[in-house]
């Protein structure tokens, strides 16, 4: 007789993800900080939000196997004290979003402190499933909005994702915090014609924005369009969002965004003196660098078109 097969990763975290959301249903603190966010039930559902109680432990409620599984620590569910290997559960006191790959299955989780405190997130480490650098957070939610609308929105952080989303924006995924990276970029440009990005106001945001730029030069695609939209400083898309609603936001994005070449040279431009010689040659040698990573030949005579009336 064949053994059944060992749960794997996917199950393990699958688990793990059904007992944290049952647990958001009997926790009044983790409910009444959510209601505090604006975050109504249905968006708490469709995203699958839980919470991790604060025992040490809690995990142990669905696996008996708790103490010695690989697969649990695999997974990142747990972490190994160093002398006596005694498990505790690294999700504690906190707000859970499941964070769930192109296929919808559970790869990880990112867990907000109720109020405040450091780390304010907390994530689950990379793992054989889970790699930072390519996942987009919200993508199996946003996938339908994606094709209807023929864009895709990225934001920084989880609570932008849910609240756009609640507020009839479904088309945006967030990045999990890390820059956009060129693999991220590379899968945005698949999933459609049109890529938004809307970050943080802050200085932070301004930053990200450029890391994305920059690793979207090589991965330009001729016929597709890259924008920026730089929101107050004060605001991020979720505030954004709840004070100005839904209608105020895709106005802004189509008017207000910036495109991709005029970012940069506009970014490029503040840096020398536009009014010199040496300044304009300045801004060329700037600009050589980073002209010579784009591969669609259209989108390159278009900025250096740009570049030459500069
Ligand atoms: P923000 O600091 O902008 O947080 O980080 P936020 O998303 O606006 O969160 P709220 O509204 O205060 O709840 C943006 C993203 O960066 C990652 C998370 O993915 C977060 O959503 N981050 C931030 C971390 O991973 N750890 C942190 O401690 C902070
Ligand atoms: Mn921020
Ligand atoms: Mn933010
Ligand atoms: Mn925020
Ligand atoms: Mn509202």
């Amino acid at each position: 007789e064949k053994a059944k097969a060992a749960p794997g990763i996917y199950d393990v975290l699958k688990t793990a993800m059904n007992y944290y959301r049952a647990q958001l249903k009997t926790a009044p603190a983790a409910i009444e900080y959510l209601k505090s966010r604006g975050v109504e039930g249905r968006i708490a559902a469709r995203f699958g939000l839980g919470f991790a109680p604060s025992a040490g432990q809690s995990l142990k409620t669905v696996f008996a196997d708790y103490d010695k599984n690989p697969v649990i620590k695999d997974a990142g569910l747990v972490a190994e004290e160093e002398n006596t290997l005694r498990r505790y559960d690294r999700f504690r006191s906190r707000v859970l979003f499941p964070i769930l790959n192109q296929r919808s299955q559970v790869i990880g989780f990112g867990g907000r402190i109720m109020g405040n405190g450091a780390p304010k997130y907390l994530n689950s480490p990379e793992t054989p499933v889970f790699e930072k650098g390519k996942e987009l957070y919200g993508l199996p939610q946003a996938r339908a909005a994606i094709r209807d609308r023929g864009r895709v929105l990225v934001v920084e952080g989880y609570m932008d994702v849910v609240m756009l989303n609640q507020h009839g924006v479904e088309y945006a995924v967030a990045s999990l915090g890390t820059a956009c990276t060129p693999e991220h970029i590379r899968k945005l440009l698949k999933l459609a014609d049109e890529v938004y990005f809307c970050f943080d106001g802050d200085k932070a945001g301004k930053k990200a924005a450029w890391r994305a730029l920059e690793n979207s030069l090589e991965q330009l695609v001729d016929g597709k369009k890259l924008a920026f939209l730089f929101l107050p400083a004060e605001h991020d898309p979720d505030s954004y969002v709840q004070e100005f609603g839904q209608a105020q936001f895709e106005n802004a994005l189509l008017q207000d965004s910036v495109p991709l070449a005029q970012f940069l040279l506009k970014e490029l431009s503040a840096q020398v003196e536009l009014e010199s010689e040496e300044g304009r040659a300045k801004l060329i040698s700037l600009a050589a660098p980073m002209l010579n990573l784009v591969r669609a030949p259209a989108f390159g005579m278009m900025i250096r078109k740009r570049l030459a009336e500069l």
